[in-house]
Parts: C-alpha cells; sequence; structure tokens
C-alpha cells in the first residue's frame, strides 16, 4: 500500500458489500478516512468493523435522508475530498413486461442516487476533490432482459460528463464501468435461476468474472492524486467484454 489517500476523507455508498466494500477496504488501507453508506443496518456494522471505518445507514434514493447525512457528516467532518456513487440495484425485466415499479427503483436508486448525494455534498466538498460514479459496460452497450438498468447505467454514464464539464476546474468527475464482478449481486441473480456464473464467466473474453479488488485498483486511480488531469473520463474495467 501506498498512503495515496492520506488525509482524505471519503463516503462510499453500497459500501457494505461486493464492489463498494472492496474500494472502501482499498482506500481505508490507503490512509483514507472512509464512511461507508447503505440501507440494512446489520450488514453495515459488520462491514465497517471488517474495514475499521464509519458508516451511517442511508437510502440513496431519500434526499431527506441525504440532507440529514450531510448535517451528520458537517460535524463530525467538516469536509468531503471524495465522494463514490456505488450504490445500485438490477431487477430483471424486458421493455414489455417491466413494472413501473421495477423501472422506479433502479431509476431512483442508481441514477437519481448518484444525482442526490453528489448535489448535495458538492457545497461540502474540498476544491480539487473528486466524484467517481460507478455504471456498468451495459451502460455502453445493453444486456437483454435489464431495460430499467441498462438505462439508469447509460444516464450514469452521461451524467458523469454533464458534471464534469460543470465542475471542470473544482472537482473531477469520473466514471469506472465494469463488466461482471463477483459479489452478492452476481450470487443473487445466479441462485434465483436466471443465468449460470459459467455462462457470466464466459462474457469476458478473459474468461473470468472481475473481482471487486480490481474495481478497486481503478478507483484508487481516479480518486488519487495521479489522475490530476483526468475528469469527464468513462474507463471500462471490463476483462476484455466491450472490446469485442
Ligand atoms: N457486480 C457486477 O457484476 C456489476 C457490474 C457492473 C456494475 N455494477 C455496479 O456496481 C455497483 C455495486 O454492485 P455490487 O455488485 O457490488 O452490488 P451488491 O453486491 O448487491 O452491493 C450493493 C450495495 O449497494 C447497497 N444499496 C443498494 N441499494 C441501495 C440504496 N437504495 N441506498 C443505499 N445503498 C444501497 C447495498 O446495501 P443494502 O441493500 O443494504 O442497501 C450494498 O451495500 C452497482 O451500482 C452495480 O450496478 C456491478
Amino acid at each position: 500500500m501506498t498512503d495515496l489517500l492520506n488525509g482524505k476523507v471519503a463516503i462510499v455508498t453500497g459500501g457494505s458489500k461486493g464492489i463498494g466494500f472492496g474500494i472502501a477496504e482499498r482506500f481505508t488501507n490507503e490512509g483514507a478516512t472512509v464512511i461507508i453508506c447503505s440501507r440494512t443496518e446489520s450488514d453495515l456494522s459488520e462491514a465497517s468493523d471488517n474495514i475499521g471505518c464509519d458508516s451511517y445507514q442511508l437510502d440513496v434514493s431519500d434526499s431527506n435522508k441525504i440532507r440529514s447525512m450531510v448535517e451528520w457528516f458537517t460535524e463530525k467532518y467538516g469536509k468531503l475530498d471524495i465522494l463514490v456513487n456505488n450504490a445500485g440495484l438490477i431487477r430483471p425485466g424486458r421493455i414489455n413486461d417491466v413494472t413501473e415499479e421495477d423501472w422506479d427503483l433502479q431509476l431512483n436508486v442508481n441514477l437519481k442516487g448518484p444525482y442526490l448525494m453528489s448535489s448535495n455534498f458538492l457545497p461540502h466538498m474540498n476544491k480539487g476533490g473528486s466524484i467517481l460514479n460507478i455504471a456498468s459496460t451495459v451502460g455502453l452497450r445493453a444486456m437483454k432482459g435489464a431495460v430499467a438498468y441498462c438505462a439508469s447505467k447509460g444516464g450514469v454514464v452521461n451524467l458523469t460528463k454533464a458534471m464534469a464539464l460543470d465542475l471542470a476546474g473544482k472537482i473531477r468527475v469520473n466514471c469506472i464501468c465494469p463488466a461482471v464482478v463477483d459479489t452478492p449481486m452476481v450470487d443473487e441473480r445466479v441462485q434465483s435461476g436466471h443465468i449460470s456464473r459459467r455462462i457470466l464467466e464466459k462474457v469476458q473474453p478473459i474468461g473470468r468474472m472481475g473481482k471487486p479488488a480490481e474495481i478497486a485498483s481503478m478507483a484508487l486511480h481516479l480518486c488519487g492524486p495521479e489522475a490530476d488531469w483526468t475528469t469527464g473520463s468513462i474507463i471500462t474495467v471490463d476483462g476484455g467484454q466491450t472490446a469485442a
């Protein structure tokens, strides 16, 4: 470890599991003070104990709860350096059968969540800070049977670019688009019988799923001092998936 984030304060949404946990763990090991947030208190406290970081229970689609978190945060920590908008969920559904409820849930959490977190925390961010959005390769090219998820992630890709333009010279805004990463989200899809692990491994030319730590390495680069000139960038970390 290189202490690249010494003295920095970072919030990672969806940090109790999967990719968010991997990012929070890496940032903590690199010297940052990290606050993870998600909805399930028991998962949050277990994760924050494991990582050795702080936590705050939050639904990223709830603007009132976010405003309360901002008050709590500014009193306890003052200013923020890094915001990672990682919290997300997937519900299957094609254009002809997706329910309005599932559409709203995915758009509210996956796309409105990053907007609400960013707009509420921006006034409390240090100049030179950094926002990282976690989209997906399906934000760049769609997959069958997940119309709302694809729409939400395509939105996150362009939200990143628009924010980067608005905030240029003040806050850098970047986006990682992972392919399939081995997390509880993927386990759930496998357990529900929607798809097999073998197929999920084969959709990457490298022949395996990614690991949360491999997304965390790119997150560290994008949020750290070595990416000072990088903003508005959409980076795939995908085992070669989008090369095909
Ligand atoms: N795994 C993949 O293959 C893959 C690929 C591309 C992109 N991604 C994206 O990467 C991100 C992380 O995915 P993952 O695979 O690590 O998922 P995961 O294992 O299901 O973890 C998701 C995390 O987000 C939290 N979360 C969900 N809804 C939330 C809400 N409304 N408010 C606050 N927290 C919420 C969850 O905790 P609670 O449920 O307790 O709130 C959990 O901590 C997501 O945005 C996902 O779309 C994943």
